[in-house]
């Protein structure tokens, strides 16, 4: 048997209110207080339309406008108490407004609590969309930075985790500015197509009453470039649709993916094997039985949570996928992978580029990888090439090299001239020449390859972009 407890907000068609364990199983205070400020801000626009066409006198307005303040005044010093038994944070704002002033209840007219969530996930979602714009571009900064304080430094680049070609190890960390602009591109599509004002949808049906739905959009921001209000056309979809949600936590995913490969390389270049960087102390961790460790933990755990950003979105799209129109209960369930997703994103965006910030380069393991002759096998094959070779042939020529310097237990750069010319005599005198690794990345200049010019002039390009 559950026990009862009085719900305010119940009213005439009930006669009691819902037992303990139900009300405990359907709040969602505990986590959508988040949504206060966004609560406080819809409702004053509302009133203040209210006022516009005659609903709310002049008095009432500018009383529940005061209201509405001094809960946020209270909320924000903590004095506010929220109360699990009203159930979610609209009614806890509004059972406190009426509580304080009598006109707080004609607050609700014409708006029901399904516009109105939809009007405060819609303002939370595109706030944090740009939120995490900052973040990401605070990110790229820091792998800018870090290219910028390392320019002449060369890493091999890798393909299937072997040795491929050679790559400034600036380019290496473009790549994730490139990937983190895409990113940065989804959140500011998103906010986009969230900046869609839904309020007078009403519960699903619009309302009776003739109210301004263009005034208080422009009021609350939902404008096109133009200015002019963006209103949802259809009541329906105004309360049921959660798409911005998935697409804000699309991004939140992909976001988080790139994380997580940039997580991986990390890791991989802070062991011992390959030993390329060093991530300051405050920023590792050690090991409670192993004396010598040093962990990269920050760049672990952001590679295991990504897992939960992806799982946040596979929880939405599962969510939604069978609702029949047009509120249901269900959507309740939103609000925590929502923030589950904004929050996790943004905390590894952040910590990541503390921790870049604070991770230095060990030159000698980087020259020591890169010195290796066979990272230029292609600039053989090309130099063939240009000598008028095919290509297939040129690769094939070179193999041969490769299987060679093996066989006698010398690197490809330990071959004697006469050695490479008895397998193909186009080498000539200045075939051992193209073994100069940094002449070999003078090479690479087109537009996005990994050379001297070209890089440099990409991290200029940043640079400026991201000042
Ligand atoms: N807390 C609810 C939610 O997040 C607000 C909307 C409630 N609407 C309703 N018809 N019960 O979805």
């Amino acid at each position: 048997m559950s026990k009862k407890s009085s719900v305010v907000s119940r009213s005439g068609r009930f006669s009691s209110g819902p037992g303990q364990d139900v009300a405990a199983f359907s709040q969602s205070i505990s986590f959508d207080w988040r949504l206060w400020k966004q609560d406080i801000i819809g409702s004053m626009a509302h009133a203040r339309m209210l006022h516009r066409i005659g609903l709310v006198t002049k008095k009432e307005c500018s009383d529940i406008c005061k209201g509405l303040e001094k809960i946020g005044d209270d909320i924000t010093a903590g004095r506010f108490e929220w109360k699990p038994e009203l159930e979610d944070v609209h009614m806890n704002i509004e059972s406190a407004l009426t509580k304080a002033i009598p006109a707080g209840a004609k607050l609700h007219t014409a708006r029901s609590r399904n516009d109105q969530v939809a009007l405060d996930m819609r303002m939370w979602t595109r706030d944090e969309a740009i939120n995490l714009v900052e973040e990401v571009y605070g990110l790229q900064r820091s792998l800018v930075n870090l290219g910028l304080r390392h320019a002449e430094i060369i890493i091999p680049g890798y393909t299937h985790l072997q040795r491929g070609q050679p790559v400034y190890f600036a380019h290496h960390l473009l790549a994730y500015v490139e990937m983190l602009d895409r990113d940065a591109g989804r959140f500011i599509d998103t906010c986009k197509r969230t900046n869609v004002c839904p309020l007078g949808s009403g519960a699903l049906a619009g309302s009776t009453l003739p109210l301004d739905r263009e005034g208080v959009a422009v009021e609350l921001g939902f404008v096109d470039e133009k200015g002019k209000p963006r209103l949802t056309q259809n009541s329906m979809d105004g309360v049921s649709d959660r798409d911005f949600i998935l697409e804000f936590c699309s991004s939140a995913a992909v976001t988080a993916v790139h994380l997580s490969r940039l997580a991986e390389d990390v890791i991989l270049w802070a062991s011992a094997e390959f030993h390329f960087i060093k991530i300051a102390d405050s920023y590792t961790t050690g090991s409670s039985l192993m004396p010598q460790k040093k962990n990269p933990d920050i760049a672990e755990l952001t590679r295991g949570k990504s897992g939960r950003v992806i799982g946040n979105l596979v929880a939405l799209l599962t969510l939604l996928k069978g609702l029949p129109m047009t509120y249901n209960r269900d959507l309740q369930e939103d609000k925590e992978r929502l923030f589950d997703s904004a929050d996790t994103v943004r905390a590894c965006l952040r910590l990541m580029a503390a921790m870049l910030d604070h991770t230095t380069i060990n030159e000698a393991a980087c020259a020591a990888a890169s010195a290796d002759p066979s990272l230029l096998a292609t600039d053989l094959a090309d130099y063939l090439v240009q000598k008028g070779q095919p290509f297939r042939h040129a690769h094939h020529d070179v193999g041969a090299l490769v299987a060679l310097a093996e066989k006698n237990g010398v690197p490809l750069n330990g071959l004697t001239l006469e050695e490479m010319r008895g397998i193909q005599p186009l080498f000539g005198p200045d075939t051992l020449g193209l073994f100069d690794l940094r002449k070999a990345m003078e090479r690479r200049n087109m537009a996005g390859a990994p050379g001297s010019r070209e890089v440099k002039k990409q991290l200029a390009r940043w640079q400026k972009r991201l000042a």
